[in-house]
């Protein structure tokens, strides 16, 4: 087949170029649409060529009178993800999802795919699918779920943004953990010790004292070391964080937040979610998920909020054998989260079982202001937060108990030397909130390019 023609606008005809999401505005008119072939089939005198542009998909019908005979016989063979631009006249369809056609008249071939598309519309297992992640990309709910995380990290970043929160970007390599030393990626650095940052939250406290108000947003990493469906080892997190702000603050925040999430989704996303409703494995199918725009639309004030002791007396009602000072397991959030219809927040879990820099509650030091947001339908924890110790004696005393090198957080305690106030902040996870949103069993299909314990590749 022909290599591309560099001028491709001069061998098809300078009409219009068409996106497929815009294809209305074209209506009785002659574009052009530059995409790949998603599928084809012929009858008789007719090949039905259905065209994918990113934006949209739209079938092109060429009928054998309106092209000549070599561009007849052409689209007869052409293979999947085949590149091309179609040309012809923009007519209504009901039956068509975009509501139109085209009545193509030439075809141009870009780049003729080289081999059967490995991806056919057959199910194939999980492993295949992530071995092909940059083909599966193609596929229409996965590029419902990017539009959808797309969304949703433009309304976290409009809710900070226009509530006097200032961007502050954070870095990747750090001296020191923030959040333990099991999940820590070491790399080299210039003859020194370096790792990958499991949170920005350390360094926002800092700014958070010269700004007041701020967030940062960014990827972070965790060694995990156990395959479940909500740990990647590399995921995104946006966190927050504020002088003044207490424990009850911080709820509110997050709870602000999530709503101002499920909101823009709902209004911007409605095709996505419906796309991601009827494109289910039988894996989900089993879950009982709600359609997603009713679960959205259940994101509404007041979420629950509980104590935890409240929710460890709740899950021994229900049977299961967890005791005050343990940490909730997946399967007790899961238990939980089904209990309600929003979200829940438990807050002041044991300081024991909390980070170093948790604040200790002054009216009972066993427990942290701390508060972790749990996600309805099992999905269980999207966000973790509260309020930070902020007296220097304390929090060098907690940094010592932790075992943590004293010289890698001077500088941190130098926040506590220098205006220390009461301040606290949370971090949401951009794939568990995309999971949760888009009804996913796993975090898997929320980002691009997944990073779990045993997957580096594509
Ligand atoms: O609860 P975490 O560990 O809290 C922190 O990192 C705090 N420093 C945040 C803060 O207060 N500024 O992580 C926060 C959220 C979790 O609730 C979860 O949504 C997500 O980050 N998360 C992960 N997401 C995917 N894969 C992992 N391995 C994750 N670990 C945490
Ligand atoms: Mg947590």
């Amino acid at each position: 087949m022909a290599t591309p023609s560099p001028t491709l606008a001069s061998s098809i005809g300078d009409m219009p170029v068409a996106r497929i999401c815009e294809i209305g505005q074209f209506d009785g008119q002659r574009v052009q649409v530059r995409g790949w072939l998603a599928n084809r089939r012929s009858k008789g005198k007719l090949h039905f060529l259905q065209v994918r542009d990113g934006s949209g998909i739209i079938q092109a019908v060429m009928f054998k009178g309106d092209v000549d005979e070599a561009t007849f016989v052409q689209a007869d063979h052409l293979l999947q993800e085949t590149s091309l631009i179609v040309a012809g006249t923009v007519r209504k369809d009901e039956r068509a999802a975009s509501g139109y056609e085209i009545a193509c008249d030439a075809l141009l071939v870009v780049s003729a795919a080289r081999a059967e598309y490995p991806i056919s519309p057959k199910q194939h297992g999980v492993a295949f699918l992530m071995d092909h992640r940059h083909l599966w990309l193609r596929s229409r709910r996965q590029h419902a779920i990017l539009r959808v995380r797309a969304r949703i990290v433009k309304a976290i970043r409009d809710f900070f943004d226009s509530n006097g929160y200032v961007l502050v970007d954070t870095p990747i390599f750090t001296p020191n953990a923030c959040e333990g030393t099991s999940t820590l990626f070491e790399t080299d650095y210039h003859d020194e010790k370096a790792y990958l940052s499991q949170s920005g939250q350390l360094y926002s406290e800092a700014t958070a004292m010269a700004l007041g108000k701020v967030y940062t947003f960014g990827p972070t990493f965790r060694a995990e070391k156990s395959k479940t469906r909500r740990h990647l080892t590399e995921f995104w997190m946006c966190e927050p964080e504020a002088a003044f702000l207490q424990l009850e603050g911080v709820v509110d925040l997050a709870e602000d937040m999530t709503c101002a999430i499920a909101a823009a989704v709902l209004q911007d996303c409605g095709a996505e979610l419906d796309t991601i409703d009827t494109i289910r494995s039988e894996a989900e199918e089993d879950r009982q998920l709600k359609p997603r725009r009713e679960a959205l639309a259940q994101v509404r004030k007041p979420f629950v909020r509980m104590d935890y002791a409240t929710a460890i007396a709740k899950l021994q009602e229900l049977g299961s054998d967890i005791q005050f000072g343990d940490d909730l397991g997946a399967d007790d959030e899961t238990t939980l989260t089904r209990l309600f219809e929003t979200p829940i927040f438990v807050q002041r879990y044991p300081a024991e079982i909390k980070a170093f820099y948790m604040k200790r509650d002054p009216n009972d030091p066993v427990r942290s202001l701390s508060v972790d947001m749990l996600a309805p339908e099992g999905y269980g924890e999207v966000i973790g937060g509260g309020q930070r110790e902020d007296d220097y004696d304390t929090l060098l005393a907690m940094i010592d108990k932790h075992g943590l090198p004293r010289s890698a957080f001077e500088w941190y305690l130098d926040l506590r030397r220098f205006g220390s106030v009461p301040h606290g902040g949370f971090g949401i996870g951009l794939e568990r909130t995309v999971a949760w949103m888009c009804g996913l069993p796993h975090v898997r299909e929320t980002i691009a390019f997944p990073r779990l314990m045993d997957r580096l590749r594509p």
